[in-house]
């Protein structure tokens, strides 16, 4: 078998011991790693001619990235999962007793149980480049700092430092890690393995620690019982808020913390071991395992068979409204390509530059861009109300009014000004990116590339690729959306395509409980307490009431009777109320601040507000049910590739709560019998929309979404 740990000992007692897993691009600690990595301390420990040990990567562009997720997957049973957590404890605990000091040099990611092995070294130093990242990420899969973190963190960088990473997993970077104590010395990467080894040898045959580190006597709120009660109360009502509740590792996390640190390294570890034991094998963890294998799977995707991307060397960006705008700044913040952005208005380009100087002042302000690297970027737009410079554009992103006919024209007139090669995408959120391309000639180059508002944030693009596409072209928007540091989702050119299509069953369902006399109020509280970002009701508000009516009405033309509409839907957009942009909708606003339901909609809309104490679960399958009813027959006519891609692009395009692992995950679970039973009932007291589809029926005698339609490695 191919060794794992190099050992290599030097004649002036420096050690360096090389991490480097055979046929894995980045470090796991797998469990053959764990083995190698306890005969090799067991060899080190009885070794006389060692005088320190560096840890380092094998790999080029990282350190270590935790623990194999394949095998946090696979554990069922509570006591192995334990077992697992303790095995952690024994071997870095085994480390930290080395008769020696040891340095874990890291350079790259160290996330998870690579920190954790940082933790129990003597020393840690950091390369100053710029991807030197360092967390411990577990509560994303539902777990928490297993293998000492939890209990080591706390003690190194204070109470309140080491919550802060390990309830939100966020990582830091090389000089922030400094800054907390996390690592001793941040060294130049240019002469990182020589900065090394000086360190080490300044450090050579000093068994103990003797300089620097976190002094937890010394921190004022943390050193008292009172103080910290109060640290630790704050940060269960903060989880709470964040979490309403959904997400147990990180409440757990807070009770491992506060044992660690009161009772002692000992006690810590077994409140570890003990809480890894439930969460690991809990259906959250499950979920949000499968969410991140599914978005590591995607990584690998790359559009349609037989085409490989085109490069895209300069953009273009038609309209410079709220989408265009964003999509402009995107592409010159993340990829340092030159943008023209053309629109008719002087005023809209004005703002749409404002809208990106704005979106890259916040960088600065956070510190992920320099000054002059945000001005270097800013300068990469180029305004333009001609087609100026479109000569050069190897990809043409549209996003002016949502209007066929002006599209249409739009598309026709800038396939004049661009090359025959040049890839033109449309961010159409509701018209058929084929009808777009009907008078444009070579139109096989005419492609969907769907953003979500706001742009800089939401994660999803879906690329569109009509009948008749030329592959290259839906390959090029695909490989451009993943250098926007997107995922992409391959969708079929059909009417709302995907995300908006299910979102339309579910948020029209809403506004027919309003019909029958639920509250604004309920409706939204049911669906966030389920684990939604916003409450459908609200989300009417956040997109605009007079888009999403528009948005209706062209899918109720797609749909017909499956999809009716109230007949009162269009008066609250003709009354005026768009909702957050105007500070008038179903809520309040101050501001664009959202206060409470206004309950002059009722008398406007004609509604009754009459249901008391409704039940949640009964509301969430009205909205959730119609969904999946919907997903199946978008799985049936492959207007999606796959259940994973269902999961994928709702979770990331709309937020659908990432610990029920996705809509359909979700379904599955709940059992396909169940739901189809449950909508047979809704059609029978509510109405024939909710007849189960064929394609459900097929799915649920399939065994299940991920049966009949898989997709990744789940
Ligand atoms: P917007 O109204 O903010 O911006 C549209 C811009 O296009 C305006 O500045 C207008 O002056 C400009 N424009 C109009 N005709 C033009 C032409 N012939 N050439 C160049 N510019 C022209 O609209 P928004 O919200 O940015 O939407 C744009 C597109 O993106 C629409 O197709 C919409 O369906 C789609 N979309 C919108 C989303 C949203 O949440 N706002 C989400 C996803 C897609």
């Amino acid at each position: 078998m191919p060794s794992i740990f190099r050992l290599e000992v030097g004649a002036d007692r420096l050690a360096t011991l090389t991490f480097d897993s055979p046929e894995k691009k980045v470090n796991v600690f797998t469990r053959a790693a764990f083995q190698e990595l306890e005969e090799v301390i067991q060899e080190v420990a009885a070794r006389r001619d060692i005088g320190c040990l560096i840890l380092l990567s094998g790999k080029a562009g990282s350190f270590i990235a935790g623990a194999d997720v394949e095998e946090i997957a696979r554990v069922t049973d509570p006591v192995e999962a334990e077992a697992g957590s303790r095995a952690g404890h024994r071997l870095f605990s085994a480390w930290e007793s080395l008769p020696f000091p040891t340095v874990a040099a890291i350079r790259g990611i160290c996330l998870g149980g690579g920190l954790e092995i940082a933790l129990a070294s003597t020393y840690r130093v950091a390369s100053d480049r710029a991807d030197t990242r360092m967390g411990l990420p577990e509560v994303r899969l539902g777990i928490l700092p297993g293998w000492g973190g939890s209990t080591r963190l706390p003690r190194r960088i204070g109470i309140a430092e080491a919550l802060d990473l390990i309830l939100t997993g966020k990582t830091v970077a090389g000089r922030k890690a400094l800054k907390l104590g996390l690592v001793d010395a941040l060294l130049p990467d240019a002469r990182f393995l020589d900065e090394v080894r000086d360190f080490a040898l300044a450090r050579r045959d000093r068994p103990r620690r003797d300089e620097g580190g976190f002094d937890l006597k010394e921190a004022l709120l943390e050193k008292n019982p009172v103080g910290r009660k109060i640290l630790f109360d704050q940060a269960r009502k903060k989880t709470l808020e964040q979490t309403r509740g959904h997400y147990p590792a990180p409440l757990r996390a807070i009770e491992v913390v506060r044992v660690g640190i009161e009772d002692g390294v000992k006690a810590g570890f077994d409140a570890e071991a003990r809480a890894v034991a439930e969460l690991a094998t809990s259906r959250i963890s499950k979920n949000l395992v499968h969410v991140f294998r599914l978005t590591e799977d995607a990584k690998k995707e790359t559009g349609l068979p037989g085409a490989e991307p085109r490069p895209v060397n300069a953009t273009a960006v038609l309209g410079a409204g709220v989408m265009g705008g964003g999509i402009a700044y995107l592409i010159a913040a993340e990829t340092g390509l030159p943008v023209r952005m053309k629109d008719v208005r002087a005023e809209a380009l004005a703002s749409g530059m404002q809208h990106a100087a704005g979106l890259f002042d916040k960088q600065v302000q956070r510190r992920r861009l320099t000054a002059p690297e945000a001005r270097r970027r800013m300068a990469l737009l180029h305004p333009t109300l001609d087609y100026s410079g479109f000569g050069r554009a190897d990809l043409v992103i549209e996003a002016i009014v949502e209007n066929m006919a002006v599209k249409q024209e739009v598309f026709a007139e800038t396939a004049k000004h661009v090359r025959a090669d040049a890839v033109l995408a449309s961010n159409t959120s509701s018209l058929s990116i084929a009808g777009i391309g009907e008078r444009t000639p070579h139109r096989e180059r005419v492609v969907g590339m769907h953003f979500f508002n706001p742009v800089h944030k939401m994660p999803l693009v879906e690329v569109i690729a009509p009948a008749g596409a030329d592959a290259a072209a839906v390959n090029t928007v695909f490989a451009f959306t993943r250098r926007l540091g997107k995922t992409p989702i391959l969708v079929k050119d059909a009417p709302g395509f995907l995300v908006n299509r299910l979102l339309m069953f579910y948020s029209t369902e809403a506004l027919w409980l309003l019909d029958e006399g639920y509250r604004i109020e309920d409706l939204d509280r049911a669906m966030t307490d389920w684990g939604m970002p916003v409450g459908p009701i609200a989300l009417q508000d956040e997109v605009g009431i007079d888009v999403a009516t528009k948005v209706a009405h062209i899918l109720r033309d797609a749909f017909s009777e499956r999809l009716p509409l109230p007949e009162w839907l269009d008066k609250a957009p003709e009354s005026g109320r768009l909702g957050t942009k105007n500070g008038k909708g179903f809520y309040r606003y101050d501001g664009r601040e959202r206060k409470d339901p206004d309950p002059a909609v009722y008398g406007l809309l004609g509604l009754h507000p009459e249901v008391s104490n409704p039940d949640p679960g009964a509301i969430a399958d009205r909205m959730v049910l119609p969904m999946v009813n919907e997903a199946a027959r978008c799985l049936e006519e492959e207007v999606v590739r796959s259940a994973a891609d269902v999961d994928l692009a709702l979770i990331f395009g709309t937020g659908f709560p990432p610990f029920r692992g996705g809509l359909c995950r979700w379904a599955d679970q709940e059992g396909l019998a169940r739901i189809v039973g449950a909508l047979e009932r809704l059609e029978g007291s509510v109405g024939e929309r909710f007849r189960p589809s064929e394609a459900l029926r097929a799915t649920a005698a399939a065994g299940g979404f991920y049966q009949r339609f898989p997709g990744g490695q789940t």
